[in-house]
This record gives C-alpha cells, sequence and structure tokens, in this order.
C-alpha cells in the first residue's frame, strides 16, 4: 500500500504561471523594455523586502495598504520589515540612497517585479501580482507629465490592447488640497447621515476616501460633492491645464474624472488611470501620478516625480482578449532518430541547431518513426528532422515540414540557415 502524504498547494492568492502563458509575459515584457528604452529610461531592480517604515511614512500610514493588505513580519532580530506592496517608495528611496540627484537632470527610471497585498483574491485581484512601472525623478515640468503618459499609451497599443480608457484629474498641492478638504469636510456634514457606515466614519476621518466609495445608494450624493480640479491654487490650475493642452496636442485622448484621487496618500497634482472594459470588476490595469513631495518625506532633497505602474496580471488579461499577441510556438525542429547509430549525429545536429538559437527538441529513448512523428506534431513543431540508417550513410538528413509535409534531403551544415530562414 503507497503512503501518499497530501500535496502541498500554492499559498492562497499567489499562482504559478506555467508555459505558454508565460511566453506571453515574456513578450510583453520585452516590449516594455524595447518602448521604455527609446524614451530613455533605464531598469532598476530593488529588493522586494524594505523596512516597514518606507511604506508607513511613503504610502501614508492611513491608507488601506499600510492600514490592512501589508504582508508585515518580525525578522530575527525584531527589525519590522515588508513585502513590498509596491515599487515607487522604493524606487525613491534607491534614488535617494545611492544620490542619483547628484548625476543632473532628470532620471527616468522602469521596473519590472512582484508586488505584495494581502486583499481577497478574485479574478484580476492577486495577493501576489506583478507590475511594470516607470517612474521621472527631477521634474516638474507638465510636459513630461504628458511625454509619461504618451509613452504608456504607446507600449499599450504594442502589446494590442485598444479599448481603453484614460482618467485623469489634479490632486493639488498639499496646500490646496487642505482648503479644498475643508470644504469637502463642511459638505459632507449636511449629507453623511443618509451614507453608508464607511462614508459616515470616512466624513470626519479622511474625507477624500468617501470620493472611492462604492456603494451604490451612495453615488448620487458623492456625484454633487465639491470637486477638487474647482479648488485649485493658480499654479496647480496651470498646471493641469498644460498637461491636458498637451495631451490634446498629442492627440492623447482622456476623460477628466474629478473623483479620482487614488489610495496612496504620495500623490500631488497630476493623478491617472487607465482602466479597460475587457476586464469586468478589476478594470484598473494602470495607476499613475506625480509626487512631488515624496522625496522630501523620505528624507532625501525636494524632488518632484511622477510614474505610473501597470497590473501585468491584469494587462495580460485583457492582451488575451484582444488576441493580438498570441503565446508564441517557439519549437523549430523536433530531431528523430532510428537506430543507435543515428543518436550521437542526431545529438550533435541539436546541439547546432541550438547554439545558433533555433528552439530543438529531441528525445533520447528510442521511438518507431511512426510514434516519433506523432510527437512532433503534438509538440506542434515546425520541422522535422529525420536520421536513420539511410541518412547516415547519403551524409544528408531528411528535413520535413510539418505543415505542408514538403520534405528536402539536406547536409547537416546547411539545415540551421535553412530553418532560420523559413520561421
Ligand atoms: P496602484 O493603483 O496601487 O498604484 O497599482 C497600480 C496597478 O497595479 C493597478 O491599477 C492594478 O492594475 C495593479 N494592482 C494593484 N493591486 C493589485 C492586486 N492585488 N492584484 C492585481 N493587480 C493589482 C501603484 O502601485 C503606484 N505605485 C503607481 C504609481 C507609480 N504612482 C506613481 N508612480
Amino acid at each position: 500500500m503507497s503512503n501518499r502524504v497530501e500535496p502541498i498547494r500554492s499559498v492562497k492568492g499567489t499562482r504559478d504561471l506555467l508555459p505558454p502563458d508565460t511566453s506571453l509575459w515574456q513578450s510583453v515584457e520585452a516590449e516594455a523594455h524595447r518602448v521604455f528604452a527609446a524614451y530613455h529610461y533605464g531598469e532598476v531592480r530593488t529588493p522586494v523586502l524594505e523596512e516597514t517604515a518606507l511604506f508607513a511614512r511613503g504610502v501614508g500610514a492611513d491608507t488601506d495598504i499600510v492600514m490592512k493588505e501589508m504582508y508585515t513580519f518580525r525578522d530575527r532580530d525584531e527589525e519590522s520589515l515588508t513585502l513590498r506592496p509596491e515599487a515607487t517608495a522604493s524606487v525613491v528611496r534607491a534614488y535617494i540612497e545611492h544620490s542619483l540627484f547628484n548625476l543632473g537632470g532628470v532620471q527616468k527610471l522602469y521596473y519590472v517585479g512582484p508586488m505584495f497585498r494581502r486583499e481577497r483574491p478574485q479574478k484580476g485581484r492577486y495577493r501576489q501580482f506583478y507590475q511594470i512601472g516607470a517612474e521621472v525623478l527631477g521634474s516638474q515640468n507638465p510636459l513630461i507629465d504628458v511625454e509619461l503618459i504618451e509613452m504608456l499609451v504607446l507600449f499599450l497599443e504594442r502589446v494590442g490592447i485598444r479599448e481603453y480608457q484614460l482618467l485623469l484629474n489634479s490632486v493639488g498641492c498639499p496646500t490646496c488640497r487642505a482648503a479644498y478638504l475643508e470644504v469637502l469636510r463642511q459638505a459632507l456634514q449636511a449629507v453623511k447621515a443618509g451614507m453608508c457606515e464607511d462614508c459616515q466614519r470616512r466624513a470626519d476621518t479622511n474625507p477624500l476616501r468617501v470620493l472611492d466609495c462604492k456603494v451604490v445608494a451612495d453615488q448620487p450624493v458623492i456625484e454633487k460633492l465639491p470637486k477638487i480640479i474647482d479648488h485649485l491654487d493658480p499654479e496647480c490650475r496651470q498646471h493641469f491645464e498644460r498637461v491636458t493642452s498637451g495631451l490634446k496636442a498629442r492627440g492623447l485622448a482622456y476623460q477628466i474624472t474629478p473623483r479620482l484621487v487614488r489610495g496612496l496618500d504620495y500623490y500631488t497634482r497630476t493623478t491617472f488611470e487607465i482602466t479597460s472594459g475587457a476586464l469586468g470588476a478589476q478594470n484598473a490595469v494602470v495607476g499613475g501620478g506625480r509626487y512631488d513631495g515624496l522625496a522630501e518625506m523620505l528624507g532625501g532633497p525636494p524632488t518632484p516625480g511622477i510614474g505610473f505602474s501597470i497590473g501585468q496580471d491584469r494587462l495580460i488579461l485583457a492582451v488575451q482578449a484582444a488576441a493580438v499577441l498570441q503565446p508564441g510556438n517557439p519549437l523549430a525542429a523536433y530531431v528523430v532518430w532510428m537506430g543507435e547509430a543515428a543518436l550521437a549525429p542526431a545529438a550533435r545536429l541539436a546541439r547546432e541547431l541550438r547554439a545558433v538559437a533555433l528552439s530543438v527538441e529531441i528525445d533520447y529513448d528510442p521511438m518507431k518513426i511512426k510514434k516519433a512523428m506523432g510527437v512532433a506534431s503534438k509538440l506542434r513543431a515546425r520541422f522535422a528532422i529525420i536520421i536513420g540508417e539511410g541518412e547516415l550513410a547519403s551524409g544528408k538528413y531528411q528535413v520535413k515540414d510539418m505543415g505542408s509535409g514538403e520534405q528536402t534531403d539536406m547536409e547537416p551544415a546547411s539545415i540551421g540557415s535553412y530553418l532560420a530562414g523559413k520561421l
């Protein structure tokens, strides 16, 4: 009797990404590397583990992320560490730690990697998820906001996303926001009794968060609340107007969304999201905005910044729905050998083809030709290369196009360039 133990499963809210899906993930990442490099961004890789204080200070101690969603633990030396819930705070920490401000000019950085938030898992929402993000440090110029959005849109279109909306807002600076919050708080006093319990509490503790409320009955009330873009000071208003006129000048469509205040505390001025109709409830694919005070909050010199993060898991769902990029079928050839004497030449050929970056498969167990050809079609190989006694004697191998059935005899040395030309 076998004594099988219970299999261990992946942790709730995390998942394994497997082939062929991973080839789609790779294509999307390759496009990000290409597009971001064209805009002169350099890649940064920061640790997944950070001191908890980084997010408490950067993202904000009062936010849902910090209060409810972080994976925080005490290390063996009692230090409080956190698996990063986002990467903007980490990028700004690295910018300060390595004095990148001394390099002069604007720093343009991007990253790809896993983030961790303990949210309720559902389609498009995971506890370990992936982001592709970009950050620009050292410029307040509204044309930087415009260029960043232009790059984002180019990237989305390159990976086949056509149906999306750019939602845009400004949350002002700490000075005009404080004045707006007073106006909002007062307006809420008059209406909060008819709102949900959470909103009644938020009306006093954090009135901005009322604007994020999803309770249906509260929506008509929220729609009538004062809007932050009507309370911007002259500098913030002018900045916003320059962003919108810049977007128009470049033909980038947007929709001003006064309720878009975003769930992280570091934002100033421009905020934006990109949503996609293809995604259902979790429809925000990208979130971003300015954070002109963040570097100072983290102990660095005053440095304006702006960036975005694309939710890669959701992006992949949208890419699959758009069906432009397909998971690749990278297998160029399956090498079939008949008889012990053919094994070594077959293995040599596989090695030569792989060395010129052709994807090749070979089985080392002997097989009848019929079975081997069955394997070649199951693997969806573009070509089968057959080496038996006859081929060894003539010095020419059979190269079979699995699609057309066409068969050609070729010297081993010519097969690599022949396949490369056909793929
Ligand atoms: P965020 O809005 O919190 O912003 O996240 C950006 C995107 O990450 C979301 O729009 C969504 O696509 C994805 N995302 C967030 N949580 C999850 C989850 N649990 N499962 C799957 N996807 C998720 C930020 O993180 C900021 N760092 C953006 C930024 C960069 N602002 C300035 N620079």
